[in-house]
C-alpha cells in the first residue's frame, strides 16, 4: 500500500509539472480526486490493513493527497500566468476573417430596423418622438392614467416595483414602466394641442416567460389630440399602420376592449399576414391577430394633463414591435430576438 501511494505521488507529480495547459490539469484532477479517481478509490482497501499499517498510512495517504492537490493549484497559477505573458506580446488583428474572404459585418438588430420603419412611417404625418424614463413613478404609470391604487385593472400589468425603503427622499412608489404609457402625462403637460407625439421604448414586466412574453419588450406608442379627433381617425392611423409595416393588403379591425386611460377603448387587430382572413393556426381560425390596444383619451386623463377635454379629444394607442416583427419575420419565439443569439441575429 505504501508503495502503491508513493507511485501514484511521483507518477502524477511529473505529469502535473509538465503540464501546459488548464484542460490538461482538470484531467489529471480527475484522474485523481474524481468518483472513480486514485486518490478517491485508495480509502477503500483501508479496511483491509492491520490496526497498525494503518495507522502508518492514514498520515501518508493525508501527505500526498494534499501535495497532488497543491501541485495542481500551482500549476494551474503557472499556466495562467504564462498566458498573460503571452497575451501582452501577441498582436491582434482582425485580418484572418477577411483574408478567408468572409468580410465580418455588423448590422442593426431585426427589431430596431421594423422601429425605424415605424418611426418613418409617422413621421411622415408629423408625429414627434418622446422618451419617457424607464424608473418611474406610480403616478406617471398608473394614478394618472385613471388606473388608482387598488383598483382591479392594474393586474393587467404584472409590474416590478422598486424597493425604495432604503431612498430618504423619492416622489412616491417607483416602478420599471410597465407601459410606454407612461408617456402620455407628460407629453400633454409639456405640449400644447394639437399634439402629435410618438414613443418607441422598452418597457419591463413580473412576467411568466414563454414563446409569446418577455420580461423586457418594446412598445410603440402613439398619442393624437386636436380638436375633432375620433374613432375614425383612430381606423385610419392603424390601417395605415399595419399596411406601411406588414403589407397593402393588411386590414384594421377595432374591437371594443377595456383600457381605464380611454372611453371607448379598443383591441386593434389586424388581418392575419398569413391566412388574410381565411382562419389558420397563427391566428388560431379568426382571420385576425391583436396587434394593439388603443382608444379615446379619457377625460380624467385629459384633465390630468391639463387638457379641456370639452375643447379637446385625443386618440392613443400602444402596439408591441416585437409582435409585429415575430410576424413579419415568422419568428416563433419572442425570446430570440433579446437572447444574443448570433446565428439567429444573422439570418437578417
Ligand atoms: N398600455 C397598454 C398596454 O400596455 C396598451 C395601450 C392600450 C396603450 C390602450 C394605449 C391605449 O395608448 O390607448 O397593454
Amino acid at each position: 500500500m505504501e508503495q502503491k501511494i508513493i507511485q501514484i505521488q511521483n507518477n502524477f507529480l511529473e505529469k502535473i509539472q509538465k503540464a501546459k495547459s488548464l484542460k490538461e490539469l482538470d484531467e489529471y484532477f480527475l484522474a485523481l480526486f474524481g468518483k472513480t479517481g486514485e486518490i478517491t478509490l485508495l480509502p477503500k482497501e483501508f479496511p483491509k490493513l492491520s490496526k497498525e499499517k494503518r495507522k502508518q498510512i492514514g498520515p501518508l495517504f493525508n501527505q500526498t493527497k494534499q501535495k497532488l492537490e497543491k501541485a495542481i493549484q500551482l500549476q494551474r497559477n503557472k499556466v495562467r500566468e504564462e498566458s498573460y505573458k503571452k497575451l501582452e506580446t501577441e498582436k491582434f488583428t482582425l485580418q484572418p476573417q477577411e483574408s478567408q474572404g468572409k468580410k465580418r459585418q455588423g448590422h442593426l438588430h431585426p427589431v430596431t430596423k421594423l422601429e425605424n420603419e415605424i418611426v418613418e412611417l409617422f413621421t411622415k404625418l408629423g408625429f414627434k418622438q418622446y422618451n419617457a424614463p424607464h424608473i418611474d413613478t406610480e403616478g406617471y404609470n398608473f394614478e394618472l392614467l385613471n388606473i388608482p391604487q387598488g383598483h382591479p385593472a392594474r393586474d393587467l400589468w404584472d409590474t416590478l416595483y422598486i424597493d425604495t425603503s432604503n431612498v430618504k427622499t423619492t416622489p412616491g412608489e417607483l416602478l420599471l414602466k410597465t407601459h410606454t404609457s407612461n408617456a402620455q402625462i407628460r407629453i400633454m403637460r409639456e405640449f400644447k394641442p394639437p399634439i402629435r407625439m410618438m414613443s418607441i421604448d422598452r418597457c419591463f414586466r413580473y412576467e411568466n416567460v414563454d414563446a409569446r412574453h418577455e420580461h423586457t419588450l418594446d412598445q410603440f406608442e402613439i398619442v393624437y389630440i386636436d380638436k375633432g379627433v375620433n374613432m375614425a381617425n383612430l381606423q385610419y392611423l392603424s390601417e395605415y399602420f399595419f399596411k406601411g409595416i406588414l403589407g397593402k393588403d393588411i386590414k384594421a379591425r377595432l374591437r371594443p376592449k377595456y383600457y381605464p386611460f380611454v372611453e371607448p377603448g379598443a383591441g386593434v387587430d389586424g388581418l392575419c399576414i398569413f391566412c388574410k382572413g381565411k382562419g389558420c393556426k397563427v391566428c388560431g381560425g379568426v382571420g385576425w391577430l391583436e396587434l394593439a390596444g388603443a382608444g379615446m383619451i379619457h377625460p380624467t386623463v385629459l384633465k390630468n394633463g391639463g387638457i379641456d377635454p370639452s375643447i379637446y379629444s385625443g386618440i392613443a394607442w400602444g402596439a408591441g414591435p416585437e409582435r409585429m416583427a415575430m410576424l413579419k419575420y415568422g419568428v416563433k419565439d419572442i425570446r430570440s430576438f433579446k437572447n444574443g443569439d448570433l446565428k439567429f441575429l444573422e439570418k437578417f
